[in-house]
Order: structure tokens, then sequence, then C-alpha cells
């Protein structure tokens, strides 16, 4: 019976294994739009589609970063200044994107950009601190993807959705794992809709990698500031104690980062270049092994391991 098991999952990895490496047909004529690409994932993304000779329109936040990025990468590759919490601005992209791409339509966008500050636990922040991620992480994703769907539907192509590990497991307070969250919903309802235009959505799941995202001196620096400014109650039940510790476990970031971004990028072109991309990726062993099962664990589990060995706040009943 045993025997008959192996064979049966040893069957269906090798399938999945030849249908995953199957890869689309004239590559170097297709666009692929990514945004966020002054630095981290997108930064790398761009130049890594652009050695593969992928026709890359690569969307920075500022004029630097586009510079920068042109004077590293061929001269197939074209960027754009892009704040995606513009709607001029992404008019404006988008309306550059339909110059380029012609009747050939858009083939892939790549939702990238994004923000991670300010978090904190939620007691600490304003309204304004929630709005400020999440006209970045989701109304911005969701604004650039309206605008530019019809050049995708056009093409038939993909959209590549930059979520995050902590899009499943919500572990801080603040914005950024409700935008991630956001994400998730967004792409799961829009992949089956476009599915019926021949259109695939994938997201991709990255657990902690080292880019400015994760940066804990950005990270301390604006816990550091919510801290300041938050009411005297606050700081009451808190505590200095637990101010302490949290900056200590912000700092203690550093030592869990992951290095290598192309284990993020090989996912994201591979939702861009397989013949069949897949639904989600999980990208880095910590979304694997720990927030992946994490997010099947019982709530109360759950609950027990991210409360777990954490100072507790002065007025803590
Ligand atoms: N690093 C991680 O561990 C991790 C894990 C899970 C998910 N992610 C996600 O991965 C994506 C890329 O982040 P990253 O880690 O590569 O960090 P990053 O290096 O900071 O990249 C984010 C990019 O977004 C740009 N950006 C910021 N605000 C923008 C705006 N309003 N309009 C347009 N672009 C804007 C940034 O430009 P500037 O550089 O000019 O500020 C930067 O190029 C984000 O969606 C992030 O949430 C990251």
């Amino acid at each position: 019976m045993w025997l008959y098991l192996a064979v049966l999952v040893g069957l269906y990895y090798l399938v999945r294994w030849h249908r995953e490496r199957q890869v689309v047909s004239h590559l170097r004529d297709k666009y692929v739009f990514i945004t966020g690409c002054d630095s981290g994932f997108g930064n790398l993304l761009a130049r890594q589609l652009d050695m593969r000779g992928m026709r890359v329109l690569a969307a920075c936040l500022t004029e630097k970063g586009a510079e920068q990025l042109r004077a590293q990468t061929s001269d197939r590759l074209e960027t754009v200044t892009l704040d995606v919490t513009k709607t001029e601005s992404i008019s404006a992209a988008a309306q550059w994107v339909k110059e380029r791409v012609g009747d050939r339509g858009l083939w892939g966008l790549v939702n990238n950009a994004g923000i991670s500050v300010p978090s904190a636990p939620n007691q600490w922040l304003t309204k304004q601190d929630f709005v400020t991620i999440l006209d970045v992480n989701l109304l911005g994703m969701i604004e650039v993807t309206l605008s530019l769907l019809p050049l995708v539907r056009k093409a038939r192509g993909r959209v590549v959705n930059v979520s995050s590990a902590l899009g499943r497991v919500s572990i801080t307070g603040g914005g950024y794992c409700i935008s991630k969250y956001g994400v998730e919903a967004f792409s799961d309802s829009l992949r089956r809709e476009l599915s019926y235009f021949g259109v695939k959505v994938a997201l991709i799941e990255p657990g902690f990698f080292k880019t400015a995202v994760t940066s804990p001196k950005i990270l301390s620096k604006t816990a550091k500031d919510v801290w300041e400014r938050a009411s005297s109650e606050v700081k009451q039940i808190y505590g200095e104690k637990f101010l302490a510790s949290y900056m200590k476990l912000t700092e203690r970031i550093e030592g869990r980062l992951t290095h290598d971004l192309s284990l993020v990028t090989d996912c994201m072109e591979h939702a861009l270049t397989a013949c069949h991309p897949r639904t989600r990726y999980s990208a880095g062993w910590d979304a694997k092994l720990l927030y992946l099962p994490m997010s099947y664990m019982p709530t109360f589990l759950v609950d027990a391991i991210l409360t777990w060995g954490f100072t507790r706040p002065a007025k803590a009943v």
C-alpha cells in the first residue's frame, strides 16, 4: 500500500515538474510593466527579465532610480516615473504603456510597489497611518490594475501581484498586514473574473527578505516616532519596558532576513514566462516552513505562538 502511495506521489510531482517547465513562446516580443523598480525585488526583476530578452517597461518612483536602472540595463528597457498613490501619475503611465505596446497589448503587469511603515501596535497609530500604507500597497495596486487591464486582456497576459507571507498571518499592527490581506482578496476575485478572458493572475508571498521594506533602522525609527506622539494614556498602559522590548524585537529582524532576492524574482519570472504558472508562490524558507503552515493552524494556536515569550504591556490584566 505504501509503495503504491509513494509511486502516486512521485508521479504527481513528475507531472507537475514537467508542466511547470514549459515556457511560453516569443518572449522577446512580450512587454512587461513592473511598478516599484527603484530598488528591491522590482529592480532585480527588471534587470532579470531584460537579460532574458523581454521588453521591460519599468516604473520607478523617482527619476534618480530610473536613471540608475537604465545605466545597468540594455537599450530595450524603458522607464517611466510613477507614484501609485496619484491618479494623474497612473493615467500618464498607462498612456505611456499603451503607446509602446500598441496592438500587441501588455503581456505582464507586475504590481510590486510597496511600503511597510508606519508599523506598530494598532493602539499607537492614527487612521492616517493606516491610510498611508493602504494607499500604496492596496488602493495603488487596484488603480494601476484597472488602468492597465484593457491592455493585458488584449495580450491574454498575466497579472502578478506581490503580497506577502503576512497576507496570510497578521503578525503586527498597522496597515501592512491589512493591505496584504486585501491584495490576496483582490487577486482571488480578479483571477476568477479574468479566467473568462484568458488572463492568468498569480500571487507572490515572500517571507522576510533584506530590502528597504524590512530595514530595522527604518522600522525602529518610525515605531519610535509613533510612540513619541501617542497619547499619555497609551504610553501608560504599555510602559517603557514594553517599548524597549518592542524595539529590540524590531532590531533583531536583521538576523532573520534572507539575502538572496532571486528566490522571489525567480517566482515572478516563472509566473510571467511559464505556460502553466502557479496561483500562489511562497518564497523563502520562513514563508514555506513557518507562515504557510501557520496559516492553516487553528487561531488559538497561532495566537499562542505569536504572543508566547513577548513582554506584556504594563497595565495588562
Ligand atoms: N522585503 C520583504 O521581506 C518583503 C516581504 C514580503 C513582501 N514584500 C513586498 O515586496 C514588494 C517590493 O518591496 P521590496 O521588499 O523590494 O522593498 P523596496 O526595495 O522598498 O521596494 C519597494 C519599491 O516601491 C517603491 N515605492 C514606494 N512607494 C511608492 C509609490 N507611492 N509609488 C510607486 N512606487 C513606490 C519604492 O521606491 P523608493 O525605493 O524610491 O522608495 C521601491 O522601489 C512590496 O510590495 C513589499 O510589500 C517585501
